[in-house]
């Protein structure tokens, strides 16, 4: 029996920076940001959005009747959650109307905690077959103004149904994993932005791919030949790329030239939306599945996820019949399209505002958000959130 992904849903706000005006606000060439860090645009968080209102907006249009009755699992991965005790998979679970009978969860290593969750829920799944999990990645990158992370922040989610006889990727029954104590990249209690040591850790994370991808090689018989694409962890494309180039001296002409045009696939929604920290790898899967022309069912993707601090893993998943997906395509194009561009100034002032954490009271107004689920404010220290009737199907 098959495991692995059925359905995928993301969201990322309606707002974005483009990265031109960025780079001229920050006298830096252009060319830098769009070849050198390999991004276009950067999505802007309003304040009527946070991580649970886009894991719910992520999730909602794809969960039918039939995921609603069986999922008994839901697992909420994020590195930018909303309460030090209470986990963003409960609010979700009644956002979305999900079943009381759920075992609801958040789960926190940096951008790795969605993995973390896909691998638990296959291992579930296994078991329970006739059962199904609901993981989300969703996160805000918060670097700061002026900082050189600054052109890697972004926001959104991922949502992924897992199930047996998957329509969309089975997963490998194995995976090749590699952690270790680096402090590459952290956010201490007190703060809302992260720190990172960038150089440092493009480093560890090339290092990091190269031992599991080899490790996952020689343990499970695997032949780089049988991948016909690789997806990366993005949080900024360039580092993907970088990453790929270190594994091309190892295969044909032929495949450098394969793997190379399906990486480009891979990245064209994650270049418009920047850091989903644990959601650019499957941010980047989404991407391949809907924009690579070559992909065909039966195809194997190589999946490498990396959460600093650190942990990577190297896992492969194999394209299922049903992998296309034309409304689903169209929908995210269509919200890419349709966002809002942002001025520098207006940029500054919303990452300024965002977020609200620290009042007992606050009344945020989220008319202007056309996002079903959205977050209006602190209520005795207790978060409110609302879906939006004229917004659900
Ligand atoms: N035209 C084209 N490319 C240019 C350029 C120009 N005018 N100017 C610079 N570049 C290239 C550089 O050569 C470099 O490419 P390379 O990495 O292939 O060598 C790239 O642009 C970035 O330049 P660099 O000087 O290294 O940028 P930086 O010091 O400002 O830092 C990061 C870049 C990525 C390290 C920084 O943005 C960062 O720390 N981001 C966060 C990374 C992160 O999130 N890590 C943790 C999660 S994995």
């Amino acid at each position: 029996m098959n495991v692995g992904i059925d359905k995928l849903g993301f969201y990322t706000p309606a707002y974005y920076l483009d990265l031109v005006d960025l780079a001229r606000a920050r006298n830096e060439d252009p060319q830098k940001y769009l070849v050198g860090i390999g991004q276009a645009q950067q999505a802007v968080i309003p304040q009527s959005q946070d991580a649970v209102t886009m894991a719910a907006n992520a999730a909602s249009p794809i969960l039918d009747a039939t995921n609603r009755k069986q999922i008994s699992l839901i697992i909420f991965g994020t590195e930018s959650g909303v309460d030090n005790s209470k986990s963003g998979a409960i609010y979700l679970q009644n956002l979305l109307g999900l079943p009381r009978s759920a075992r609801a969860f958040e789960i926190k290593q940096a951008c790795y905690g969605a993995t973390a969750g896909i691998q638990m829920a296959k291992e579930f799944v296994k078991n329970h077959p006739d059962q199904q999990a609901l993981v989300v990645g969703t996160d805000v990158a918060r670097y700061g103004l002026q900082t050189a992370g600054e052109v890697t922040q972004g926001s959104g989610a991922v949502a992924m149904t897992i199930s047996a006889n998957p329509r969309t990727l089975a997963l490998s029954a194995n995976s090749s994993v590699y952690s270790d104590d680096i402090m590459d990249f952290w956010r201490p209690l007190n703060r809302t932005e992260a720190l990172v040591d960038g150089h440092y850790s493009n480093d560890i994370y090339q290092q990091f791919f190269l031992k599991t991808v080899h490790a996952y090689c020689e343990q499970y018989q695997c032949s780089l030949t049988d991948l016909q694409a690789l997806t990366f962890h993005l949080p900024y494309t360039k580092l993907g790329l970088k990453a790929l180039r270190t594994l091309l001296p190892e295969v044909s002409a032929a495949q450098q030239t394969q793997w190379l045009s399906e990486f480009e696939a891979s990245r064209v929604y994650n270049r418009q939306v920047g850091n989903l920290y644990t959601g650019s790898l499957y941010l980047s899967l989404l991407s391949l599945l809907d924009q690579s022309e070559g992909l065909s069912a039966g195809a194997k993707v190589g999946l490498f996820s990396y959460g600093s601090g650190a942990q990577g893993e190297f896992f492969v998943g194999t394209v299922q019949p049903g992998f296309r997906d034309e409304q689903r395509r169209s929908r995210i194009e269509a919200a890419l399209a349709q966002r809002t561009r942002l001025d520098v100034d207006q940029y500054e002032e919303w990452f300024t505002q965002w977020p609200t954490f620290n009042t007992a009271n606050v009344t945020i107004d989220p008319a202007p958000d056309g996002a079903e689920f959205v977050f209006t404010g602190v209520v005795d220290n207790k978060r409110q959130y609302q879906r939006r009737p004229e917004n659900a199907d």
